[in-house]
């Protein structure tokens, strides 16, 4: 008999901006093809966050607001609320406190992780953790990032990756085993030099030479990145499967983080499971960052079934990693 309290998500929510940027579009903008993007990325179109001050905030509060509408929650009845971004509205405050006041969640806590592409699951698993103690009862994870706010929209090989987008989850107490499981998380600071934005922190401040020197953009040495990606999600969601006893016709969904769609391909082949169990959208949104997963979660969300074991995998700067075995509970 289960009796151990565990996490589950008992709603999902995502949001994208209205903004549609095409591979056609960037053909405009860069030298590149519609063709080129697609075979080496798997994306067709991805979402921008247009307008002045809007902030990765914006799109945070919609997705929360839908999901507690979905889920019949007030926002006082939430105790925390934990958002995954690298493109913070501000240095600080933190956005969560920012999405905790605009949706009313008066009663809740709040922090930011930065995590990079690997965000939503630290935040997921870290939330979890609050759940599982019994201190608190529910717990709103965001996962947002405002991508096209630290894109070099001059270099090729990042502006066609990126765009915009938040999602949301709830977690809940349950009893009877449907929830998170487990989670596997790493990191490896060697990482910096293949992923990183230069300046705007405080070992280097902006300045008008930072500026003209366009160092306030995601810089990525793609394919040293993608190396390490193929091989470390690939072996950290067999990790997380060996540990549980799970071959691949145990699971439903791999749910992966959507950066490329060769590194997914290649996850999913080393856990043994065919196309049509990888949660894919990355061809109309493009790599969300923090956001990929719970938009993949919400795009999929009437396909899923309660007791589906679903294995949530991540790779991003950092470097940072992760992959959890969860039931859904719904
Ligand atoms: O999300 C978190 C972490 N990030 C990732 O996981 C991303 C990992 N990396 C990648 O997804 C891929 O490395 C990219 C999509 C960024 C690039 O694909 P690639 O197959 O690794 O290409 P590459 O960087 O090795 O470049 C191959 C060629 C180069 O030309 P030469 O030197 O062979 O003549 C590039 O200059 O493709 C060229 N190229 C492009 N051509 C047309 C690079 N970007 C473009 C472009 N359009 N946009």
């Amino acid at each position: 008999m289960m009796t151990k309290t565990i996490a589950a998500i008992t709603g999902v929510q995502g949001y994208v901006p209205e903004y549609v940027l095409t591979n056609q579009e960037l053909e405009t903008m860069v030298d590149t093809s519609d063709d080129w993007i697609t075979t080496r990325t798997g994306i067709k179109e991805r979402r921008l966050l247009k307008g002045e001050n809007q902030g990765t905030s914006v799109m945070a509060i919609e997705a929360v607001n839908g999901l507690l509408n979905k889920t019949n929650t007030q926002p006082e009845e939430i105790d925390l609320l934990i958002c995954a971004t690298v493109t913070p509205d501000l240095v600080f405050p933190a956005t969560a406190n920012i999405i905790t006041n605009k949706v009313g969640a008066i009663n809740a806590f709040g922090y930011d992780i930065g995590a990079a592409c690997s965000g939503f699951l630290y935040a997921l698993t870290t939330g979890a953790k609050f759940i599982e103690s019994g201190t608190h009862k529910r717990v709103v994870i965001v996962g947002a990032d405002k991508m096209s706010a630290i894109v070099d929209y001059k270099d090729r090989t990042t502006c066609i990756i990126f765009g915009d987008g938040a999602g949301a989850v709830m977690l809940e107490p349950t009893e009877n085993g449907h929830g998170i499981v487990d989670s596997v998380l790493r990191s490896d600071g060697s990482g910096e030099e293949f992923l990183h934005m230069k300046a705007g922190g405080s070992r280097k401040p902006a300045s008008l030479e930072t500026v003209k020197n366009r160092e306030h953009y995601a810089f990525q040495e793609g394919s040293a990145v993608f190396k390490f990606a193929v091989k470390n999600m690939a072996d950290i969601s067999e990790e997380v499967m060996e540990r549980n006893n799970l071959t691949g016709e145990d699971v439903a969904y791999l749910v992966p983080h959507q950066a490329n769609k060769r590194i997914v391909d290649a996850t999913a082949r080393r856990m043994g499971i065919g196309d049509e169990k990888v949660m894919m959208n990355i061809e109309k949104y493009g790599n969300t960052t923090a956001a990929t997963i719970p938009l993949c979660l919400w795009d999929y969300e009437p396909k899923l079934k309660k007791g589906d074991n679903l294995i949530l995998a991540a790779f991003g700067g950092g470097f940072t990693w992760g992959a959890t075995y969860l039931k859904w509970a719904y």
